[in-house]
Parts: structure tokens; sequence; C-alpha cells
């Protein structure tokens, strides 16, 4: 353990004991943040995408329930970030539709995009931070791009996400002196600025020790908590979705699986389902 760990505790025991930000708008959940009521946030419709003749996905109809987090599991390779890539518009199905609260993103103009990314956290894969600027400035980003805050304002809040991951102190700090999970939590900050209903991690788990994972589940379980948002994680580490997923929905070969409550599915009889929660060799799974 050292000081960097001790200083995620620290955020996570802060981010647990701190009340949720007034929100304008947005369904109240139960007070735990679970379970806002009115129903699906995201919903895919038989969506099918292919590049140069390669299908990805063919035909994935899925739905995330608001106010719960949402583990979207698969094999490496089948689609799971281009997927999510299609829920803020950065990817546009070829058929299908991918509806975010209510509207049809495919058919949204520049402007409406970049309204509903407004309200949307994304994590990618690979932390995504801009290398020539330090952290605050990475975390700074967004605010300075969609907000008309000063930069007092913008310094209030990016101060206090950075403390929210344990990363207070290493603003002045450039991403490549960062490790592999303080450039995690720095993406995660990044993420969180703008206060979204919405937040999408793209395998925030990867590449970090059994510690570092079991705390950042950890964080993205009071997060989403703290912000009542809707939270979809794609993840590989099975401990790690059976820590933090309320819904599971399990993509292969361009389809969706299965999906549903995580208990249902750990009890599924579908042998790919049991063997890929199993982590299993034998099975309908191979290495194609
Ligand atoms: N912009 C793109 N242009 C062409 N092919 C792409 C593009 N984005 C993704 N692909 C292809 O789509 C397939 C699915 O990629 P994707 O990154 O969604 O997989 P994944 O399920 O996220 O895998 P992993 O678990 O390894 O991250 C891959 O074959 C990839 O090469
Ligand atoms: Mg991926």
């Amino acid at each position: 353990m050292n000081e960097d760990d001790d200083r995620f505790r620290d955020a996570i025991r802060a981010a647990r004991e701190a009340p949720p930000p007034p929100r304008n708008g947005h369904a109240g959940g139960d007070g735990n943040g679970r379970k806002s009521g009115n129903g699906v946030v995201i919903e895919c419709r038989e969506v099918v995408k292919a590049f140069s003749g390669h299908t990805v996905l063919d035909g994935v109809s899925a739905s995330i329930p608001r106010g719960e987090i949402t583990v979207i599991m698969g094999p490496s390779g089948t689609g799971k970030s281009v997927l999510l890539r299609h829920i803020v518009g950065l990817l546009l199905p070829d058929s299908g539709d991918v509806i975010v609260e209510g509207m049809s993103v495919p058919k949204l103009n520049e402007d409406e995009l970049l309204e509903l990314r407004r309200n949307i956290g994304m994590l990618f894969q690979d932390g995504a931070l801009f290398s020539s600027m330090n952290l605050y400035d990475n975390v700074a980003f967004p605010l300075r791009q969609h907000t008309k805050k000063s930069e007092k304002e913008i310094r209030e809040v990016v101060m206090d996400r950075l403390k929210e991951v344990g990363l207070a102190g290493s603003e002045k700090k450039m991403p490549g002196e960062l490790s592999g999970g303080m450039r995690k939590r720095a993406g995660f900050a990044r993420a969180l600025v703008m206060e979204p209903k919405i937040l999408l991690f793209d395998e925030p788990d990867s590449g970090l020790d059994p510690v570092r994972t079991a705390l950042l589940c950890d964080l993205i379980k009071e997060i989403q908590r703290k912000y009542q948002s809707t939270a979809v994680v794609i993840s590989h580490d099975i401990k790690a979705v059976f820590e933090i997923a309320d819904d599971i929905v399990l993509l292969h070969g361009g389809k969706v699986v299965e999906q549903g409550p995580k208990e249902q599915l750990k009890k599924s009889d579908n042998q790919f389902t049991a063997q890929f929660l199993q982590g299993a060799v034998s099975g309908p799974l191979g290495m194609d």
C-alpha cells in the first residue's frame, strides 16, 4: 500500500459521505440512486454495423435501465467498444437505431449531438488523455469546451473531481508521468466534470492490479450512487462484474446472447453464458 492508494481510499470515503449534488430535471431515485422508475435510458434496436464488409454488430438489441449499472461483457473483438461509440454518435449504424433518452442518435444534427454528449461522461478504453496537456487541463477540457464557466469556477470543479478520484496534488503532472491506474482515474475525473446523467466506461479496470480494480469498482459504485446516474461499463473482469453490475448484457458473434439482472444470468442454463461467466475453457466459446 502506498500514499496513492491511501488517497484513493480517502477519496472513496469522501464520495460516500458527500451529499448528492442538486440536479435539475433529473428523475429522482429511491435515495440510493437506484431504480429511478421511468424505465429505459438507452435502447439499441437491431443495430447492424460492418467495417469493410466485416459485420461486427449483427442486429444488436439491448436496453439499459435507468439508475443502474449495466455491464457489457463479451469476448475480445466482439464489438463492445463499437457499441458504446454508437451511443454517443461517434459511429452510426448501417441499419437499426440507437435511442438515448427518447432521441434517435443517428438522426441528431451536430448541435444536438454536442448537447447529447454534454450529458454523457465517457471513459475511453485507453483513457484518451491529451498527452500535451497536464492533468488539470485534461480534466478542465470539457468545461472549457462546453460551458461558459470562469476559470475560477472551473478550478473548483476540477479540483473537486481530482480529489474524488484520489489525484489531488497530481494536477500538474503530464499523462506520460502517470501510472496506468492514475491515467484511468484521470480519465474518470474528466468523464465526471459535467456531472453527466449517463456514464459510459470502456474497461475502466483493464491493466489494473486486483487491489486497484477493487478500489475502482468501489469508486464506480459510489459515483453512480452519488450522481444517481445510469452507468454502462464494459469489463472482462468477472469478479469486478459481479461486484458492480446490476444488469449484464452478454455479446457474442455480433448479437446479444443474453441480458438481464446479474442474479438471473448467474443461474442461466445458456451454455455460452455459463461458460463466459465461469471463465471455463470447455464450452461453445473458443479462441476464434
Ligand atoms: N473504426 C473502425 N474501423 C474499422 N474496424 C473497426 C473500427 N472500430 C472497430 N473495428 C473492428 O470492429 C471489431 C470490434 O472491435 P471492438 O473494439 O468493438 O471490440 P471489443 O469487443 O471492444 O474488444 P476488446 O475487448 O478487445 O476491447 C474489431 O474487429 C475491430 O477491428
Ligand atoms: Mg473494447
